[in-house]
């Protein structure tokens, strides 16, 4: 079986999860349902990044150890997650054991291969960045991202040697041309090759809460150095060399603010420590409310669960994947999210399967007539079946479930052309419901990824047995799955409209 691994960034656990997060975390949700169905042995990892000065702060601030702090915010990450259907096949702390593990290895590699030594460092470091600047870096004096003061230090450091690996990675980048997508950020990362890498500082003597580097037990591990290796620690990486081969290389998704790290510093990291780079990183925009990044102290931050308490996880869910392309910036509209919900799921699927459940009740005594092989809807399907796979395979949720929904406009379409509810019981009659409740079939697959919950329930409403989940593609999405013959129920709307 073909292996999918599939991570999101590991959250800091110095802020509560907001609905950016929630962003990147639905997607890559998304992609690993996806990859189930289609049959790939798929492992989805999310987790959270909890060492470093900043969650050091953030725990002296409220008066409780580093660890303590991380065990409680953990939880609200792990909460907004379970509402959301987020279905990770794993949770990494980097505060683990295995982590812990992991890091030494992979430290002890790079230094084995030559690759880190120790140097005096001077430099304009943000707390919130984990990571220092350059004067010109800085705007107005301030951290260019956080907008806050650096501050300035003078530390003996473990470096870690990425002059070393301009090369090596210009001739990865070569050889490997979708290794970063989008094509902009691609060549963002390529113009940070190309204009010189500078070593970069792995470890700190002034702080405690991390990892210690293994061979010299005062310095502790930086934490990107720390919290990059997070994705091969969840591999078997250190544990479980049969898995970390059946696993690794991996896909990630990330935010276009942590592209050096994850398209520069990771794969030399990797490299140096004899190991394959990822895949591919998908890079996105950020989610923008009122126009602006949200944070803490722009007090902007919306939680999931609050979403999640108006629209429905399947609401939210759809709003994100179907209107913020994976790739650009893209404002939050509570108005938008309130449309979107509206068209798609009220009137179009939920419309669709009552109204579907109602003829069949009243028509043919309740039990679903199977559909015709020749349907006028077999092509349209079939055509939107593969625009709709095409689409996930290239990470553009939008235009997948735009295609998928164009099944339920086609189908309602045959529905107002021939208006079953208005002709007599009969042949002609079974043929239109059974074209409808196997478009609805093969809906309720496509579209379970994003609406999991929804889908399940069309499944269970048209009569068919076990779960949406259990499907395998491309069989289960060929026209004339439905059998027929099945006791078709009515329910309550499947998406209340809402307003
Ligand atoms: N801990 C690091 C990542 C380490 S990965 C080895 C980190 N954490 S974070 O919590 O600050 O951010 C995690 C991800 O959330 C990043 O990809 C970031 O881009 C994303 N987002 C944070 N705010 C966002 C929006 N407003 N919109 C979209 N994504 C945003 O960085």
């Amino acid at each position: 079986m073909a292996s999918y691994y599939v991570t999101t960034p590991i959250y800091y656990v110095n802020d509560a999860p907001h609905i950016g997060h929630a962003y990147t975390t639905i997607t890559a949700d998304a992609v690993a349902r996806w990859n189930r169905l289609r049959g790939d042995d798929v492992m989805f990892l999310t987790g959270t990044d909890e060492h470093g000065l900043k969650v050091q702060r953030a725990a002296q601030e409220n008066s409780c150890a580093p660890i303590e702090w991380a065990d409680r915010t953990v939880v609200r990450f792990q909460e907004a997650w379970q509402q959301l259907d987020i279905a990770n096949d794993d949770f990494i702390r980097t505060s683990e054991p295995r982590h812990h593990h992991s890091v030494q290895q992979l430290l002890q590699a790079c230094y084995d291969n030559g690759d880190i030594a120790l140097q005096t460092y001077e430099g304009l470091y943000c707390v919130s960045c984990e990571a220092y600047f350059t004067e010109d870096d800085l705007d107005d004096g301030l951290c260019p991202i956080h907008r806050r003061p650096v501050e300035h230090v003078t530390e003996e450091n473990y470096f870690f040697s990425l002059s070393r690996y301009e090369k090596p990675l210009l001739d990865w980048y070569e050889a490997h041309p979708d290794f970063v997508v989008p094509d902009t950020r691609r060549n963002e990362a390529l113009g940070f090759i190309r204009g010189g890498l500078q070593d970069f500082s792995i470890s700190r003597t002034s702080l405690d809460w991390g990892i210690r580097i293994p061979w010299d037990r005062k310095h502790v591990t930086y934490v990107w150095f720390d919290a990059l290796t997070n994705y091969i620690t969840a591999a078997g990486y250190a544990s479980d060399d049969a898995q970390f081969a059946h696993r690794w290389p991996g896909v990630h998704l990330i935010g276009k603010d942590i592209l050096r790290f994850h398209c520069v510093y990771w794969p030399a990291m990797l490299m140096s420590g004899g190991l394959l780079p990822p895949r591919r990183v998908h890079v996105h925009g950020f989610l923008l409310v009122g126009g602006e990044k949200m944070s803490k102290t722009a007090l902007n931050q919306i939680a999931p669960g609050d979403l999640v308490a108006d629209f429905g996880s399947d609401g939210v869910r759809h709003h994100f994947l179907h209107d913020q392309a994976f790739g650009p910036d893209g404002d939050f509209s509570y108005e938008g999210m309130v449309a979107r919900y509206n068209a798609d799921l009220a009137n179009n699927l939920g419309n669709l399967m009552s109204r579907v459940a109602t003829v069949v009740g009243r028509k043919c005594g309740g039990i679903g007539p199977a559909p015709r092989p020749d349907s006028p809807l077999t092509a349209a399907v079939a055509a939107c079946v593969a625009e709709t796979a095409d689409a996930w395979e290239r990470l553009a949720p939008s235009e997948a479930l735009d295609a998928t929904w164009r099944i339920i406009r086609e189908t309602n379409a045959l529905l107002e052309a021939t208006e079953p509810w208005k002709a007599d019981p009969g042949p002609e009659v079974d043929a239109v419901l059974g074209d409808a409740l196997e478009a609805l079939r093969i809906v309720a697959i496509l579209a379970s990824v994003a609406t999991p919950r929804g889908c399940e329930e069309v499944w269970r409403r048209i009569g068919m047995e076990g779960s949406v989940a259990d499907q395998r593609l491309p069989e289960a999405a060929a026209w004339g799955g439905y059998p027929g013959g099945l006791a078709v129920s009515t329910g309550a709307p499947l998406y209340p409209r809402l307003r």
